[in-house]
């Protein structure tokens, strides 16, 4: 063979090659996966245009689905919801909870329950009229598992196994949620060779011990409390991510599979109110808002009633004569507490003012809105009729006030001497 002809053979056995590897690229399977996860909302469907951070919302979150797909045809995008799902209270809570189980449903979304709505009892299956994922629970589904990897239309080509895994903690009214761990270890038993991303309520110490144990679990994300992350962090070997932002925050993890390695590239954003929603999601919300709207303030109505004793004055009236103590009530979250109410619209939800306003049902708010709004003087002092000359309610008795609105539930970190100081009023120094 003369020499030009071994160059000719050799550069065609190297195209050869080359077009075989590409052909076997090209035929490689599903390598990619992204788990797009948000959670916590309590059923606040919509981002609002006020104060704060008009963040979240349902409609945005299609727009970060779509945009998860465009970015990678092959992928597939599995959409996550955490709970708390539904609100609890208010007389609109069916018309909102309906709304957002019927968004779940149409965005295929897989839908983790957790102790807040395992209270809602009977009233899941009418929310939500699809399945629900926990671990260790009866009538529950605990994983979903998502096989990548191999070859198309060809026996050969390494498979892994992903297993998104349901998991929540604390008690409920009376019943126990298995341990957290034992189900875990449990899954891991099972299937070892497995691949784990765990989904739920869980505390850090949990996730702390999860993390100890010697299993394939690339990451994390709980909503638990208030806890948001706003980068992830590496715990051992797993990503971690916490989402507690009523529904503002998400976590995308982008998960590929080649030859045999797994890898993870997660992110945690904020739902910013830059973002445009899907249209027809947004007219969805804004007809549900409506109509919870119509609920709320008819409930409004019905709310007021005579005071029994002596009547409010308002907080505006004491400042007339307590300009110091005003100035600094005002400044406090006392002050505007029915403005934070407002960014969530919740503003005339019956069941959030009694500890939001000052007097509700008790012959106060709604009636001199202005300044019966938030938790004023009154709220701790008792109704100003007659004062002065007559005496107001001792210090030791406002001092008591503070357990009525500052529960377990809604003030989880309530700690009086600390509170005291943050609203003090009355030592002049
Ligand atoms: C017309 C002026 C005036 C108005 C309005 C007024 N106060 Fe007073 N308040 C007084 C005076 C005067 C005292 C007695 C001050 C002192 O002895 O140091 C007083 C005392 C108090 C005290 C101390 C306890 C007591 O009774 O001596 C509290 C608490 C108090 N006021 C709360 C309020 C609240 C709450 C309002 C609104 C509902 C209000 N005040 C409206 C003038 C007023
Ligand atoms: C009528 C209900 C009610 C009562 C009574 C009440 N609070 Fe509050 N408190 C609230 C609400 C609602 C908020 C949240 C306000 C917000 O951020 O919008 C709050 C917030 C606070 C905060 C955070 C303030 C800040 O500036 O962020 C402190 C501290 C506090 N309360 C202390 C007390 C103490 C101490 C007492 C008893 C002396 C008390 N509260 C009684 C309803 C109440
Ligand atoms: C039993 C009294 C109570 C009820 C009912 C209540 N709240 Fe509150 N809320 C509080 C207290 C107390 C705080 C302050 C907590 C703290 O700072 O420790 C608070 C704080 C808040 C805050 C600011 C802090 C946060 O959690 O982001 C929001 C928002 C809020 N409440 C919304 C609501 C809504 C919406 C409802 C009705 C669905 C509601 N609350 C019903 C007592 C109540
Ligand atoms: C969250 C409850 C709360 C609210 C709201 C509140 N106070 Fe008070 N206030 C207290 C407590 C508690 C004390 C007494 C603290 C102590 O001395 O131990 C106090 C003390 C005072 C005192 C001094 C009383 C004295 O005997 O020296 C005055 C005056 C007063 N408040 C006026 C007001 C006015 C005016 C407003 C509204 C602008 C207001 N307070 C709102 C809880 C409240």
């Amino acid at each position: 063979m003369s020499q030009k002809m071994k160059i000719l053979a050799f550069s065609a056995a190297v195209i050869l090659l080359l077009a075989l590897l590409l052909g076997l690229q090209a035929l490689r399977g599903e390598n990619e996966l992204a788990v797009f996860v948000t959670g916590g909302a309590e059923g606040y469907l919509l981002p609002c245009g006020c104060r704060t951070s008009p963040a979240g919302g349902l409609s945005r979150r299609v727009t970060l689905i779509d945009d998860a797909r465009r970015e990678n045809p092959g992928r597939r995008v599995v959409p996550v919801e955490l709970s708390p799902l539904f609100m609890d209270r208010g007389p609109a809570k069916d018309v909102i909870n309906t709304a957002f189980g019927d968004f779940l449903k149409s965005e295929n979304y897989l839908v983790s329950a957790g102790p807040r709505d395992l209270e809602l009892g009977n009233k899941l299956k009418e929310y939500y009229k699809g399945e629900y994922h926990l671990a260790g629970m009866a009538g529950y589904r605990d994983d979903v598992v998502v096989e990548l990897g191999g070859y198309r239309y060809l026996p050969f080509g390494k498979k892994g196994k992903l297993r998104l895994l349901f998991i929540s903690e604390t008690a409920l009214l009376g019943k126990k949620l298995d341990d957290p761990l034992e189900v875990f270890r449990k899954k891991v038993r099972e299937a070892p060779q497995d691949t784990y991303i765990v989904l739920g309520n869980l505390s850090t110490m949990k996730i702390q011990e999860m993390v100890k144990e010697k299993a394939d679990l690339l990451a994390i994300v709980s909503v638990w409390g208030h806890m948001v992350t706003t980068l992830p962090q590496k715990a051992d070997d797993t990503w971690v991510v916490f989402l507690g932002d009523r529904g503002r925050r998400y976590a995308l993890l982008e998960i590929g599979y080649f030859d045999g390695r797994w890898e993870i590239w997660p992110k945690c954003e904020y739902i910013h109110r830059s973002l445009e929603g899907d249209a027809k999601v947004e007219e969805r919300v804004r007809e549900t808002m409506k109509k919870a709207e119509e609920i709320n303030l008819s409930e409004l109505e019905k709310s007021v009633v005579k005071p029994a004793g002596p009547s409010f004055n308002g907080s505006d009236h004491c400042g007339g004569c307590h300009a110091k103590e005003y100035d600094i009530w005002k400044k406090t979250g006392h002050g505007s507490a029915l403005a934070t109410l407002e960014i969530d619209h919740q503003q005339n939800n019956t069941e959030c003012l009694p500890c939001h306003v000052t007097g509700f049902r008790g012959g106060g708010y709604p009636a001199m809105k202005e300044s019966l709004s938030g938790v004023g003087c009154e709220s701790c002092h008792g109704p100003g009729e007659g004062h002065p000359p007559e005496r107001h309610a001792p210090a030791e008795e406002a001092a008591g006030a503070c357990l009525k609105c500052h529960t377990k539930r809604d003030s989880p970190n309530f700690d009086r001497e600390m509170y005291m100081k943050m609203i003090d009023h009355w030592s002049r120094n």
